[in-house]
C-alpha cells in the first residue's frame, strides 16, 4: 500500500507569535499532516502552493490564486467577511467557530449595561472631587429592554443573560422567524420597529451586502432618547455619520462602540472625543489559540476521515 501523502496546513495570522500559537496546537492523530506557519503577505504566498487547507485569520487574498490545491478554509474570528475575498475560489469550504465568542461578548455587553445603569462614570467622577453624590441613584437592568439585532449563537447567548438579569429581550433576525427565549422576533426589514422599544439596542449582526449600512438615519431616529446603542458586530453596519450626528445632538444617550469602519479607530476621529461615546478596541470576542484548536482539531480529524465538515459558511449568503 502506498503511503498516504501529508495534508498540509497553512496556518496564518499578522502576529508572528500568534501564528506560531495556533500552529502549535494543530493535532492530527491518524493521519500525517505537515504544518506551515506565517505571519506575513510573503511567507505566505511562499507557501500557499502546498497548501490543502488554511487556518486563519486576516489570511492575504492574493494568496488563493496560487493556492491550487486549497479545498478548505477554517476562519479563527467570529465574522467571516473579511475571509470571503473574491480571489476565494468558489469551490473552497468555508468553516467557522461558534460556540466561543457568545459567551465572551456577554459579557462585555451585560458588563457595558451596567456600567451604565450603575453610573459608573458618574461615582468615578465624584471619588475624584472627594463628593457624595447620593442625589444620584443607579438604575435597574431588570425590566429594561434590550433588542438583540442578530439572533445567531452569538445573539441568543447574550439574550439568554440579558433573560438572567431580567431584562425584556426582543430581537431582529434575517426573516423574522421565532427564537426560544426571545419575546418577539422582527425581520431586518422592520427593524425600526424594534429598536423603538430598545434601552439598549444591540447589533451582533453578520456583515454582509444585506447588512451593510443598515443601521442607518431611520434607525438612530427610532431609538428612545434615553437608549444606548452597543456594537459588536462590524462598524459598517453604521452609517457613521447619521451615528455621529444623533450623538452630538443627544438623539440618542450613547453608543458603546468595538467595531469601526476603520480599524484601528484613527487618532483624528470625531468618535474619540465625544463622552457620550465609550470605545474599546475590537476586545469584545477575542480569538486564542486554547479555545480555536479543538474546533479546527475535531474538524481536521473529520477532514482527513473524508467526513463532511462541521460550522460550514454558506457562503451566498455570507455567514
Ligand atoms: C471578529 C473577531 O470576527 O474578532 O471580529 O473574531
Amino acid at each position: 500500500m502506498r503511503a498516504r501523502e501529508p495534508v498540509t496546513v497553512l496556518v496564518y495570522h499578522p502576529d508572528a507569535s500568534d501564528a506560531k500559537a495556533y500552529a502549535a496546537l494543530v493535532h492530527a492523530r491518524r493521519a500525517p499532516i505537515r504544518v506551515a506557519v506565517c505571519a506575513t503577505p510573503a511567507d505566505a504566498m511562499a507557501a500557499a502552493g502546498e497548501a490543502d487547507v488554511v487556518y486563519g485569520w486576516k489570511v492575504p487574498a492574493e494568496i488563493y490564486p496560487r493556492a491550487r490545491r486549497l479545498k478548505w478554509l477554517h476562519v479563527m474570528g467570529a465574522g467571516v467577511d473579511s475571509a470571503l475575498v473574491p480571489t476565494l475560489p468558489a469551490d473552497v469550504i468555508v468553516t467557522r467557530v461558534p460556540g466561543v465568542f457568545g459567551p465572551w461578548m456577554r459579557e462585555y455587553v451585560l458588563g457595558w449595561c451596567l456600567a451604565i445603569t450603575q453610573r459608573t462614570e458618574t461615582y468615578r467622577a465624584a471619588q475624584r472631587e472627594r463628593r457624595w453624590r447620593d442625589d444620584v441613584l443607579p438604575e435597574r437592568l431588570s425590566g429594561k429592554t434590550i433588542t438583540i439585532v442578530g439572533l445567531g449563537d452569538i445573539g441568543r447567548t447574550i439574550a439568554a443573560a440579558a433573560r438572567a438579569l431580567d431584562m425584556r429581550v426582543i430581537g431582529v433576525n434575517r426573516s423574522g422567524r421565532a427564537v426560544r427565549g426571545v419575546e418577539r422576533v422582527s425581520p431586518l426589514r422592520r427593524l425600526e420597529g424594534a429598536v423603538g422599544e430598545a434601552d439598549f439596542v444591540v447589533l451582533v449582526l453578520p456583515l454582509t451586502d444585506a447588512t451593510r449600512g443598515v443601521f442607518g438615519a431611520q434607525a438612530l431616529a427610532a431609538m428612545k432618547p434615553a437608549a444606548w446603542l452597543v456594537n459588536i458586530g462590524r462598524g459598517a453596519l453604521v452609517d457613521d455619520a447619521a451615528l455621529l450626528g444623533a450623538l452630538r445632538a443627544r438623539r440618542i444617550a450613547g453608543a458603546v462602540l468595538d467595531v469601526f469602519a476603520t480599524e484601528p479607530l484613527p487618532p483624528d476621529h470625531p468618535l474619540w472625543t465625544l463622552d457620550n461615546v465609550i470605545v474599546t478596541p475590537h476586545i469584545s470576542g477575542p480569538s486564542t489559540p486554547a479555545q480555536m484548536a479543538p474546533v479546527f482539531n475535531d474538524n481536521l480529524a473529520r477532514w482527513l476521515a473524508g467526513r463532511p465538515l462541521r460550522h460550514v459558511v454558506d457562503r451566498a449568503r455570507g455567514y
